[in-house]
């Protein structure tokens, strides 16, 4: 007879997980958003799942497949990908992998903004839009294990620590942008801990999710600190 089947690591645990960029509407035909094509996301939730999480992926719009055996909460804004993180806790941890932008425009125009000829532009002005991974590790509910990424273009570890400390996660994801990462099938990513720097080889976005969630698996299951 074939030896009982082991349970999935992740089998009953809830994770959530941000990805893609958000897009912050200036006029009803223009917005503001941020370079992202939601791939390492995606497939981080897409490896949650296959190790038995229940994943509930909160996402902006993105030209990707739904990973299978994922729930998917599609949002537009910053303001919406926050609503739909907190409306899904309790989570055991969170991944926020998406690209929020920073800035939304601070008032909405009702109808298309029209260019004048030979007059200056309009200002636009900008607020500031909330930070999501900051929220959600400061939370009264918040995840066992919350992880952020970490885009820089330079002193990519440097920055990644500081990030870590300001933003209260447990682990930053850092990996340099300044190549071709965006859109592209592979990432060489720094893994940031309150242990200290793991150097990651090159390798596919899927590879990155797997270790990813291997790792997330392993700190759930031990009762230890992230
Ligand atoms: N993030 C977020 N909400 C925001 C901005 C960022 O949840 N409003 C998350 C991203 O998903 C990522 C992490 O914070 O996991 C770091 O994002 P990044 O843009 O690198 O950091 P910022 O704090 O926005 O700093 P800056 O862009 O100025 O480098
Ligand atoms: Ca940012």
């Amino acid at each position: 007879a074939a030896p009982p089947a082991l349970p999935a690591p992740l089998a009953g645990r809830h994770v959530l997980v941000t990805s893609g960029p958000t897009q912050e509407p200036i006029d009803p035909v223009r917005y503001i958003t941020n370079r992202s094509s939601g791939r390492q996301g995606h497939a981080i939730a897409a490896a949650l799942a296959a190790l038995g999480a229940r994943v509930t992926l909160v996402s902006g719009p993105v030209a990707l497949p739904d990973p299978p055996g994922v729930g998917m909460a599609r949002i537009g804004t910053a303001r919406e990908m926050l609503a739909a993180c907190e409306a899904a806790l309790p989570a055991d941890a969170a991944v926020c992998a998406a690209a929020v932008a920073d800035w939304r425009s601070a008032g909405m125009a009702p109808q298309k903004l029209k260019k004048v000829p030979g007059q200056p532009l309009p200002p636009l002005e900008l607020a500031l839009n909330p930070d999501i991974l900051a929220t959600l590790s400061a939370h009264p509910r918040r995840p066992r294990l919350v992880v952020g990424f970490a885009a820089e273009t330079e002193n990519v570890v440097a920055n990644a620590v500081a990030k870590r400390q300001r933003k209260g996660c447990d682990w930053i994801v850092a990996n340099d942008v300044s190549g071709d990462v965006f859109g592209g099938s592979r990432n060489a990513v720094h893994l940031v801990t309150a242990g200290g720097v793991e150097d990651w080889p090159d390798l596919p976005k899927e590879e990155v999710a797997a270790k990813l969630a291997a790792r997330v698996a392993e700190t759930l299951a031990g009762g230890a600190e992230a």
